[in-house]
Parts: C-alpha cells; structure tokens; sequence
C-alpha cells in the first residue's frame, strides 16, 4: 500500500492536458517539491496508464529525499548497474551533461535498462538546469509501434524473445564522472519481443536501438535484418512526441509501453537533473 508523504489535505484534482496525438500530457495543479498525497497520486497513476509520459509543470526544485519518496509510492526503487549516484541519496541518479562530457545520458533510443532480468517500470526526472535551447527529450509510443504492423508480422513477433545487453554501453561510460568499473560485470537479459503491460494488459513492443542486440530464434542475418526494421519502424516520426523542457519540469515515463531519447545538440552548454526509477515487473 503506497504511503502518503503529505499530511495536508488533498491538494485539487489535477488539470491533465494531452501533449500530443501520439501520447504524453502535461499536468497541472500539483506541486512535487511538497510530496504526493493520496488522492493525487492516484491520479497520478492513472494517467500515467493513459498517457504514458506526463510532464508536470510550474515546478519548484525537489529535495532529493522527497523525489526518492514520490518514487517509492509507485515501487521499489532500482538502483542503476552504471551510473553514478547522488552523494548521500544512492537511490538517486544525476543526469550531468557538460561542456567535457564524453557522453549525454540517453543519447540514443532506449527503455530504461531493458538489459536488467526485471527492467524499471518509470522513471520520474526532474531537470534543473537547460540550455538556452535544445536538449529536448523524444518519446515514441510502443503501442502504437505494435499496433501498426501487419497482423502476419504480428504474428510472427508473437513467438520471438531478444537479448538485451549493456556491456556496449556502460562499459568506461562514466569514467569521467570518477566511476571505475574494473571487475563489474554488467547485466543482459533475455525478454519478449513483444510484451503484455502488467496493469493495462496491452500489448507494446519492447526492443530498442541501445540494449537489444539479437532475436534468439533466428539466424544471425535474420535477427540484424529484422532488429533493423523493426527499430526504424519503431522510432518513425508517426509514433512520437519531442517534449521541449522548462526550468524544473518534472518527467515521469512508463519504460514498459515507452521509450526515449535526449537529443544532445547543446555543447557547449550544460543539462543537468536528477532521475529515480521505479523497478517493474519481469516482462511477459
Ligand atoms: C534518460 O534518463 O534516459 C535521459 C532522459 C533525458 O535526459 O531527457
């Protein structure tokens, strides 16, 4: 039973407002930096199920115990195998991209750690710090990427599990944020290529472009070749939004029927934020 933070009374119904034909909402009427009650956490869940990526607007910045505590109310949290954590909040993951960095998080097209056994249900970002313009993040809607094929190819996904990896990935990657990896190993993992979400039993396909590196069944050429499309498939315009950034936004995304990727187009400038994710279910 998710507890409730705030002792307040119920803060009023949210005013939710669809973001773009494909998926998404901006929420109004909330104020995070103060924790979620009851009520409006369930609201929070429910459009979150609808929409599938809510950004909520007129923030004020997040104390870093209060954002782990909104999390917890959704699930558990998960830890990131890579990344590195906040001083004092290990549950909290700063995004950090400089003028120095060798990499932006999430530069390329991804469900958060779709490498882990049991990989995150969302994640909920809060960025403090934007470039004058840019560092918009896209957001492409994984069922409607299903819903668009053909019923033969339907079908034919229905059998089929990948392998999602993260060696490529994480290996050395924060090494200029002062992580050493030496001896770590790092998670893959084998899911559906297509898969049923837990709570609204639809179905959305789940491979992406940065962890998903074969279809198990398949000959080595087969697998590239469909992985191929159906990634490209996957990250066509028709399936997405861009979401434009303010100052202290708060993105919450459901990593089971979405996925995402933050354009780093602003060097030399700076983006930075804090991220928790909320671990999911074995995907099925
Ligand atoms: C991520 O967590 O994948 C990055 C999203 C973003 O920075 O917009």
């Amino acid at each position: 039973m998710p507890r409730s933070l705030q002792q307040e009374p119920a803060q009023s119904a949210l005013n939710i407002r669809r973001y773009g034909p494909a998926l998404g909402a901006e929420v109004f009427g909330v104020d995070l930096a103060r924790g979620l009650d009851l009520p409006t956490y369930e609201q929070v869940r429910r459009a979150l199920l609808e929409h599938q990526v809510l950004f909520f607007k007129n923030q004020t910045e997040i104390p870093p115990q209060t954002q782990i505590e909104i999390g917890r109310m959704f699930g558990e949290l998960h830890m990131h195998p890579a990344a590195p954590q906040m001083a004092g909040y290990p549950e909290i993951f700063e995004i950090y991209v400089a003028r120095d960095s060798k990499i932006a998080n999430g530069e390329f097209w991804h469900s958060d750690v779709s490498c882990d056994e049991v990989p995150p249900l969302g994640t909920i970002l809060q960025l403090h710090i934007l470039p004058a313009v840019g560092g918009d993040t896209l957001f492409a809607n994984m069922y409607a990427t299903y819903q668009a094929l053909s019923e033969p190819m339907k079908r034919m996904l229905a059998g089929l599990t990948a392998l999602h990896e993260s060696e490529h990935v994480y290996r050395e990657r924060y090494s200029d944020r002062g992580v050493d990896d030496t001896g770590r190993q790092y998670p893959s993992a084998t899911h559906p290529v297509v898969r049923t979400h837990p709570e609204t039993g639809r179905k959305a396909l789940y491979v992406n472009r940065t962890f998903t590196t074969r279809i198990n069944e398949l000959e080595a050429a087969e697998s590239e070749a469909l992985l191929g499309f159906l990634f490209d498939h996957c990250e066509g315009i028709d399936f997405q939004i861009r979401y434009r950034w303010e100052r202290n936004d708060v993105a919450f995304w459901d990593n089971r029927c979405a996925m995402h990727r933050a354009i780093w187009d602003y060097w030399p400038e700076r983006r930075k934020g804090r991220r928790v994710t909320i671990k999911g279910d074995r995907p099925a």
